[in-house]
């Protein structure tokens, strides 16, 4: 604990130092470094914030154990569409579509408690917590519950977008029927790697998904009324039950489905038996490395200390820091 204010307090120095020796050189105008630990803390905004924010996740979590995956998921979304700047947060408003009117929109929810988290931080620290770091360490807190320790660090500083568009969605998430090519291309260029592509997808160890995110592997895969060869064909037996053809829009399967509540290993366990339930995930068993990391996060160690990593990354991602951006009163609309 110690150790982490000194660290802190020693980056944020040499941020003011940086950001002071650019100032006397030009006048352009000052770049902070980069997102820090406790930066509410730190710079003295908001000493509660994370704090309130945990708070606020512990309640509604005792309450709704799905929340975990529910957050995490909006996080990503909102990282790998324009960055961490909660975007994916604001409403549509007039005729612009926002991100959240997205066709992978569906299913995404959680948004309630970021309000409830919100509207508390608001009555102690007005306007001085952005969105984008509620919505940050809600994810992690929410998804940590369980194990009554944070699984990975959540590093803040970030600034709320102004802007949130449909257009921006398409292109820049992956969608379920992507190859590893595609996948491997989405996510270089949000500056995350192989080893990340892998662990992130872990993340399907909670939660769940509407049929139609994989039912052409189960029916029609090649147009021929056949299944997908590469799912395992008892496991494609066991989805077909949850889901006939044409399942209900409404209905929703466990992704892991004997540990759809629990963060842990088995995602791996059944991705290496072909029991991946999307493409994509199937997908990470086609490049020879990447199958190799999928074996490696059998571990428990290796993909816990990689996912806390990657999660850092994913976190970073285009962030909008210092003046930029700004903190929003109500997160579902700019100011
Ligand atoms: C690798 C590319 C990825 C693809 C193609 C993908 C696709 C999907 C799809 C199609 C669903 C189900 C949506 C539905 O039909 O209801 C889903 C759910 C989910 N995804 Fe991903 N995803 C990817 C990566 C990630 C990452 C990086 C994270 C977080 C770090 C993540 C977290 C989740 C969670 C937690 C759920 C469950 C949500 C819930 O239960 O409400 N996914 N994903
Ligand atoms: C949680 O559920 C209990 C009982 O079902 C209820 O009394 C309580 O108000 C709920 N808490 C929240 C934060 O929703
Ligand atoms: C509507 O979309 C255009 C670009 O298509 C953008 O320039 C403008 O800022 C958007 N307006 C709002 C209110 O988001
Ligand atoms: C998702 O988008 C649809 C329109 O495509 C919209 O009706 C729905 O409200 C959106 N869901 C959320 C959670 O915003
Ligand atoms: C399977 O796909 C083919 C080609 O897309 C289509 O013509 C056929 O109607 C589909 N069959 C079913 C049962 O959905
Ligand atoms: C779930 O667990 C049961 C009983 O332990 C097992 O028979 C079944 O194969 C498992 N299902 C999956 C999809 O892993
Ligand atoms: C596997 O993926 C890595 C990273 O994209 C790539 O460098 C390598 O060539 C791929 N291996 C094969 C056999 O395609």
């Amino acid at each position: 604990m110690k150790m982490r204010s000194f660290l802190s307090i020693t980056l944020l120095l040499l941020a003011f130092l940086v950001a002071a020796a650019g100032a006397k050189k030009s006048k352009a105008p000052v770049k902070p470094v980069g997102l820090i630990p406790d930066y509410y803390k730190v710079t003295g905004t908001c000493r509660q914030a994370e704090q309130l924010v945990k708070q606020v996740v512990q309640e509604k979590v005792r309450n709704d154990s799905t929340l975990g995956a529910k957050l995490l998921r909006v996080h990503y979304h909102d990282c790998f569409v324009k960055g961490c700047d909660a975007s994916i947060l604001l409403n549509t408003v007039g005729t612009n579509q926002s991100e959240k009117d997205a066709r992978p929109n569906l299913s995404l929810g959680g948004f309630e408690v970021i309000d409830e988290i919100k509207t508390r931080i608001e009555k102690v620290c007005t306007q001085k917590v952005s969105c984008a770091d509620i919505l940050a360490l809600a994810a992690r807190d929410a998804v940590s519950f369980p194990f009554k320790k944070p699984l990975w660090d959540v590093l803040t500083g970030r600034k709320d977008g102004r802007v949130s568009l449909i257009s921006n969605v398409n292109g820049n998430l992956p969608s379920p029927f992507s190859d590893f090519a595609t996948l491997r291309t989405i996510f270089s260029d949000k500056g995350l790697d192989i080893n990340d592509l892998v662990a992130l997808s872990g993340a399907h160890t909670i939660g769940v998904s509407h049929c139609g995110s994989f039912s052409r592997r189960l029916f029609n895969f090649t147009g021929k009324g056949d299944a997908d060869p590469s799912l395992e064909p008892a496991y494609a037996e066991f989805l077909r039950k949850q889901c006939p053809n044409p399942a209900s829009p409404a209905t929703v399967v466990g992704m892991d489905p004997n540990s759809t509540l629990t963060f842990d290993t088995h995602y791996f366990t059944a991705l290496k038996k072909h029991q991946g339930l999307f493409q994509s995930d199937a997908a990470l068993l086609t490049n020879a490395t990447s199958a190799d990391i999928v074996r490696r996060f059998q571990s428990r160690d290796s993909f816990f200390k990689q996912f806390a990593k990657s999660m850092v990354k994913m976190g970073a991602i285009e962030v909008l820091l210092g003046d930029a951006g700004e903190i929003r009163k109500d997160c579902r609309f700019i100011n």
